[in-house]
């Protein structure tokens, strides 16, 4: 049998066991994907551990990102631009690989909901400064946007997160206060939610939509609730809208893969399952 999980502190809800689990099903495979709640002084002895015991690797989520990032023996581009592992696959020669599935999955879900071209040649805009923000900046690079400017409400994080992933993308990269809403959304193809506002019980953010063009689109990557206020406003607009669902899916593929050596689909059926998981709490 092969074994998996996702390592993460607190020990709330993830959805990756659902999500894995309603594949490995899917594929009729003889293997298990489990919750492995860490607490951060722990993350490496546990991560040793589930090596020696024989899993074939582990996702990563909040708060173990960097910390995999600096324990991985190997990285791949992302990561190494990320400075953030969230996949970390165990060779049989005792090494740890890790990657970063998160950008790849923004770039797979917003390709899969506008098309693989929307973005391309456009300006987008990013709020939010965090890690999230750090990947979806990759994203959307990887999405051949020609301009992203990050709004944050600390301007200083967006100055330097701009700063660090100039060198290593080719779109344009600009900082501004979130105030700057009005001057940087009014010719953008695309707005992206990368901050935590709006997950369960926080407000979304406040931003008027009127100013963004008729044929944009906006994409949470917060999926708890599903429908943030953020993108019900914007569907009330008529605009199109990507909830954050599609990201999770997406960059579990390559993960699925590695773990259980199948590279499985992206299903109607599978965002049906996870949309029962959330109305379940
Ligand atoms: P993550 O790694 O998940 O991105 P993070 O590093 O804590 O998490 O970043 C959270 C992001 O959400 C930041 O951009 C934060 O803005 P600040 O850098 O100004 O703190 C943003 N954020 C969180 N709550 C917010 C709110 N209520 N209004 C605006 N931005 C918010």
């Amino acid at each position: 049998m092969r074994i998996a999980g996702v390592m993460g502190w607190p020990a709330r809800q993830s959805l990756s066991p659902r999500l894995h689990g309603f594949w490995l099903r899917e594929y009729a495979i003889d293997g298990a994907f489990v919750a492995l709640p860490t607490r951060p002084e722990d993350f490496s002895t546990a991560l040793r551990g589930l090596r020696l015991a024989g899993f074939r690797g582990v996702n990563v989520t909040v708060p173990h990102k960097e910390a995999a990032f600096a324990l991985a023996g190997t990285l791949d581009p992302v990561a190494t631009a990320a400075g953030a592992a969230n996949l970390l696959v165990f060779g049989d020669d005792g090494r740890v690989q890790g990657f970063n599935t998160d950008a790849g999955g923004l770039a797979a879900s917003v390709a899969q909901e506008l098309g693989p071209d929307a973005v391309r040649g456009n300006a987008v805009v990013l709020l939010g400064a965090g890690g999230a923000a750090r990947a979806a900046v990759l994203a959307l690079d990887g999405l051949h946007a020609a301009e992203i400017r990050i709004l944050n409400r600390d301007v200083a994080r967006a100055g330097s997160l701009a700063a660090a992933l100039a060198p290593r993308v080719k779109a344009k990269l600009s900082a501004m206060a979130l105030a700057g809403w009005p001057e940087a959304a009014g010719d953008v193809a695309l707005a992206v939610n990368a901050t935590s506002a709006g997950m369960k019980g926080t407000p979304s953010l406040d931003l008027p939509l009127d100013v963004l063009p008729r044929d944009s689109a906006v994409c949470d990557i917060v999926y708890n609730p599903l429908e943030t206020d953020l993108l019900r406003r914007a569907r009330a607009r008529g605009l199109r809208t990507i909830d954050g669902l599609g990201m999770l899916m997406h960059q579990a593929v390559p993960s699925f893969a590695s773990f259980f050596g199948v590279t499985p689909k992206v299903t109607p059926g599978l965002r049906r399952e996870l949309e029962k998981a959330l109305a379940d709490g």
